[in-house]
């Protein structure tokens, strides 16, 4: 599926957040870790050197290149291709937003973690509730692509339910409404090329909407986003 990859910019705003959900989910004890969505393997990776062990890493796409510390696997999150029991920890970072059914993913991270296992919720977007200062379009294009490739772009506001539906006890934090300025212009860029490649803004739309944020260069977006753990009992 073509989803749209978190920039290197994304993944480092992130990164604070990550580091609250090792923190609380004892990332550091957990032996056998599991990243679903895994994209490019940079999160499975980080992982990977903060516990001094393999991570397995699944997407639909496994990484091509082998980062350091991962085990690419491909597969798809809707049937796990593991054994019941087998992670004591699961992660996902910006990836039920992208899936028809999370909660269906979820029973399936419910069913290979070992009881006492936790779902890793790094970051998990609501687009719905994005804002731009000024409002260049850039936020509804997002939350079209997101619609078109059968996703959910409110994933964020829904994370905490999905984890109850699919079993967890669930423990979501969302973090707090603060405007963020964009401080390289390639950030928008990675984003328009995306919706460019997946037919959501044709190219004169996509040359409208670069101008749009070049006048008002730097713009500010504020985008709340959920995390937290999926506790299994
Ligand atoms: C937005 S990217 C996030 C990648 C990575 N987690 C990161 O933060 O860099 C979403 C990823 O989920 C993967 N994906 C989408 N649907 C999937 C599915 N049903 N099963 C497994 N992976 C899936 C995509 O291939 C993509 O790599």
């Amino acid at each position: 599926m073509n989803t749209l990859r978190p920039s290197p910019y994304q993944l480092a705003r992130t990164r604070p957040i990550r580091l609250a959900v090792y923190r609380k989910a004892r990332l550091s004890l957990r032996r056998r870790v599991l990243d679903v969505g895994a994209g490019g393997g940079e999160v499975a990776a980080e992982m990977a050197s903060r516990t001094g062990r393999k991570v397995w890493a699944l997407d639909l796409e496994p990484a091509v290149h082998e980062a350091a510390g991962i085990i690419p696997v491909a597969g798809t999150a809707a049937a796990l291709p593991f054994a019941d029991g087998s992670f004591d920890a699961v992660a996902f970072h910006f990836v039920l937003l992208w899936l028809n059914d999370p909660v269906a993913c979820l029973e399936e991270v419910h069913r290979v973690l070992v009881p006492g296992g936790v779902a890793m919720a790094l970051s998990e977007p609501d687009l719905t509730r994005r804002e731009d200062a000024p409002d260049t379009g850039l936020g509804a294009a997002l939350r079209a692509a997101v619609r078109n490739a059968g996703g959910h772009p409110d994933a964020g506001t829904r994370l905490a339910g999905w984890l109850r539906n699919s079993g967890f006890r669930s423990d979501v934090k969302e973090t707090p409404p603060e405007w963020v300025c964009l401080e390289d212009p390639r950030e928008a860029q990675w984003e328009i090329d995306y919706l460019v490649s997946t037919g959501t803004l044709a190219g004169a739309d996509a040359a409208s909407l670069r101008k749009a944020i070049d006048a008002c260069w730097p713009p500010r977006v504020r985008l709340p986003v959920a995390f937290g753990c999926g506790w299994r009992l």
